[in-house]
């Protein structure tokens, strides 16, 4: 059968052989794939707890889900596609029972022009969204911690504020789906028979207010300053371009990956003579100063590295398994437990006593932790990366989130191609 072919060569390593979500590469994601045998689908134009469209299942295949580990399959034939639909839905025998009953209309797109944030804000509050995503759309609602899927395995709210990793699209529209459908196996609900869907149309405008316009790989320039922005809310801040960076974890804690926390930061620089500030922001659901602490590392890579540091996710495992040692990378380590950031030029992030102390302050608003570290200019172009552990989520030692190296520049580069 051409869907079993297909099946078996592309999707069970992660969906497993049966379709039960089982695969061998399974343990190694966050969310684990879908098992198709209970016939639950996500990500649908249909009622709340009706079975998907073929058309559904279909687009899924095509585009993937962004921000999980689903590849999109726009590579294989559409005819090798949609035999992978039959093939799935065959894999569920409920679903040979239930009819679809598809949304019969999305209402009217009102237009950003027709967009009324106040009243999508207050839908927002009003509908309780905040209970699991937060006040503000971080993911840090009271409900959060503690949610779990129809798989057994936990959730978390989506973080509303980061569209690029929405699993069914950042524009109104498929918010507007959405909040109609729900998520089908999540404590994600429909709203598509409480709520007018004209309301829903503003709730989804909102929604896009709020995400974050990210710049993915700008360079880091300082702005030059009078006096140094040293607090995370200085007014200086918003006037200083951003370079956005995804931090990711690849840890494996027992044969399984360490579930990320947090997946985004965003940093801003500003100089005054040789003093530079470094201003970092980013989504953690939960503010820890206790035991773990929730902790950032800041890393340059020195003029003269030595050896070459491709990515923080392995450093300084060298030393740990017997090699010559770490190379060593110009550190400030910022604790919450404590408020204050040390450094040193280090071959692991167990700073020496002589670990110099450097101004930092930082604050924690609504699922985000802002910070701001003072210390020398580098006074040269310099790779810069970040370290960042959730101690709400047991993040410790190699339990952490990694940026790649990011590009600091001293100043705008004078010989930039026209
Ligand atoms: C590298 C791993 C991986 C491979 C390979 C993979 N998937 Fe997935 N798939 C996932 C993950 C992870 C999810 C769950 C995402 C979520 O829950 O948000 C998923 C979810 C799905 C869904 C669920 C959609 C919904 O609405 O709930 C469908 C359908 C699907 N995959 C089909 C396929 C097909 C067909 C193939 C092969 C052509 C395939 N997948 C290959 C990882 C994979
Ligand atoms: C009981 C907890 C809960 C409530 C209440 C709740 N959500 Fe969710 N929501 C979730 C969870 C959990 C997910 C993640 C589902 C997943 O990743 O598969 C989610 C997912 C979403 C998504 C889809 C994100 C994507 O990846 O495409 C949107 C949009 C959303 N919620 C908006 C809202 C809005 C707006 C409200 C209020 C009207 C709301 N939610 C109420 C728990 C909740």
């Amino acid at each position: 059968m051409a869907g079993r072919d297909a099946y078996v060569t592309n999707c069970a390593r992660c969906h497993g052989d049966a379709g039960k979500g089982d695969g061998p590469d399974a343990a190694r994601m966050i969310p684990r794939p879908r098992d198709f045998t209970t016939g639950a689908y996500k990500f649908r134009l249909t009622a709340s707890g009706t079975p998907p469209t073929d058309e559904d299942v279909f687009r899924t295949i095509s585009t993937g889900l962004a921000g999980t580990r689903m590849p999109g399959w726009e590579g294989l034939s559409e005819d090798t596609r949609w035999h992978l639909v039959a093939y799935l839905k065959s894999l569920a025998p409920n679903l040979a029972q239930a009819q679809p009953q598809p949304v019969a209309s999305f209402g009217k797109d009102p237009g950003p022009k027709g967009a009324d944030l106040a009243k999508g804000r207050k839908l927002y509050t009003d509908l309780g969204c905040a209970a699991c995503h937060g006040a503000f759309g971080r993911a840090d609602g009271p409900s959060a911690k503690t949610l779990a899927d129809d798989w057994g395995q936990p959730i978390r709210p989506a973080n509303l504020t980061h569209g690029w990793e929405l699993r069914g699209g950042a524009e109104p529209r498929d918010l507007v789906a959405r909040l109609m459908t729900g998520v089908d196996g999540t404590p994600m609900p429909s709203y598509g028979d409480a709520v007018p869907v004209a309301d829903l149309w503003q709730l989804a405008y909102y929604l896009r207010s709020i995400q974050e316009s990210a710049r993915w790989n700008a360079p880091i320039i300082p702005t030059p300053a009078a006096a140094l922005p040293v607090a995370p809310d200085d007014a200086m801040w918003a006037t200083v371009p951003r370079a956005d960076v995804l931090v990711w974890s690849n840890v494996y804690v027992d044969g399984a990956i360490a579930p990320t926390t947090v997946t985004w930061a965003m940093v801003q620089a500003a100089a005054a003579g040789d003093q530079l500030a470094i201003r970092i922001a980013w989504d953690d659901p939960s503010e820890d100063r206790g035991s773990p602490p929730d902790q950032l590392a800041l890393a340059f890579k020195p003029a003269v590295a030595g050896r070459e540091v491709g990515s923080l996710q392995s450093w300084p495992a060298d030393a740990a398994h017997g090699g010559p040692g770490a190379p060593a990378l110009d550190l400030t380590i910022w604790s919450a437990a404590t408020g204050a950031a040390r450094a040193a030029v280090a071959g692991s992030f167990d700073l020496p006593d002589t670990a110099e102390s450097r101004p930092a302050q930082a604050h924690y608003e609504h699922g985000r932790w802002s910070l701001v570290i003072t210390r020398p200019r580098p006074g040269a172009a310099t790779p810069l990366a970040l370290v960042i552990w959730d101690g709400g989520n047991g993040d410790t030692g190699r339990r952490r989130s990694v940026s790649s190296w990011m590009d600091y520049q001293e100043k705008e580069n004078a010989h930039a191609i026209p």
